[in-house]
């Protein structure tokens, strides 16, 4: 006890670092990237200042720029100029994230670790992640499958190292790798949102990615935030199902779960640090009110140390740059 035993003894000089848990590394970041089929410029948005749409003959130098910066992964969401009632633009051979991804293969190749988000949520003209019946206006869980196994499917041809299904249908991990076995992607790993709460977190994202709801909300397919336990549940069932990282989001609100996650199943973790808690710092810093790049790291860090592998952040090139 005190005063033979001070905390103190080991917080400063080079001592501190040596006893530091937790460290935040470049490989730990993976970059999203808006990819727009509808402009020929790049378009800065207002509610996540530094994000940025960019249309398809600038993605491969955007990603370049990334590895560049050692980043070594990025997720890619795409905006199509056609959307309709099932989605349709999600998986053509010519739609927009299958021409970036070989654009940046061609770019990149091995360089970059190009994941895509699996969703149908950016490509119905509804704005819902599947199926509608117009009737009851329910979400249809089994017809939306094979959409989804179908967009996988044509993102692996296009070159995808990985896939990432963001819906929350039921059995959509285990479509998505029956789907990429059949095509002789037995290699293709999954990184599945596994435990993705309905969050209010998420409204500067429907922005950029113009996928807001045009009527409901998206809370009879994404998790209740007061719910712990049905994570778990969740991300067992998709690792049953073949996922091969999961994935809890958002981040800092929930790193409670990140912890039970990492701690329950010991498998790969990923972590969405998402649009909404991007914003309140950028907004904060603007004002004067915080300190941006001390804020940005301390969240980082305080992901990594709640349990994840990984993370998905709008920060990854600011917070590569301050690593280097
Ligand atoms: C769905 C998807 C969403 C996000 C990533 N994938 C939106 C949603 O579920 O409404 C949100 C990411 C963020 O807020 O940064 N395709």
């Amino acid at each position: 006890m005190f005063p033979e035993l001070r905390m103190r003894r080991l917080r400063s000089g080079k001592i501190r670092d040596m006893v530091r848990e937790t460290s935040l590394s470049v490989d730990d970041l993976i970059y999203p990237v808006f990819v727009d089929e509808t402009i020929e410029d790049v378009q800065r948005t207002t509610s996540m200042p530094g994000v940025e749409r960019l249309p398809l003959k600038m993605v491969a130098d955007d990603a370049k720029q990334a590895a560049d910066l050692g980043i070594p992964a990025l997720i890619l969401f795409g905006i199509p100029s056609h959307k309709d009632d099932q989605g349709s633009s999600a998986w053509g051979d010519e739609d927009i994230v299958q021409k970036a991804l070989r654009e940046i293969k061609a770019e990149l190749g091995k360089d970059m670790l190009v994941i895509t988000d699996v969703c149908l949520c950016e490509y119905t003209d509804h704005g819902h992640c599947g199926m509608v019946d117009h009737e009851t206006h329910e979400i249809l869980n089994d017809p939306t499958l094979p959409l989804l196994g179908r967009t996988a499917v044509s993102h692996a041809r296009a070159g995808a190292d990985m896939v990432a299904p963001s819906g929350m249908m039921d059995g959509m991990v285990g479509a998505i790798r029956s789907a990429l076995d059949q095509n002789n992607f037995n290699n293709v790993p999954i990184m599945s949102y596994a435990a993705k709460y309905s969050s209010a977190f998420y409204g500067p994202f429907r922005d950029v990615a113009d996928s807001g709801c045009c009527f409901g909300d998206r809370s009879t397919y994404q998790m209740d935030p007061a719910n712990s336990d049905e994570a778990i549940r969740e991300v067992e069932l998709d690792i049953l199902e073949g996922a091969d990282i999961v994935m809890v989001k958002p981040a800092l609100p929930y790193l409670d779960i990140i912890h039970r996650i990492k701690h329950e199943f010991r498998m790969p973790t990923a972590a969405y640090n998402v649009s909404g808690e991007y914003a309140m710092i950028k907004a904060a810093a603007q004002n004067g009110w915080l300190d941006e790049k001390k804020v940005m790291h301390e969240s980082l860090l305080s992901i990594k140390r709640a349990g994840a592998d990984m993370i998905l952040t709008y920060f990854a090139k600011d917070m590569a740059r301050m690593l280097k």
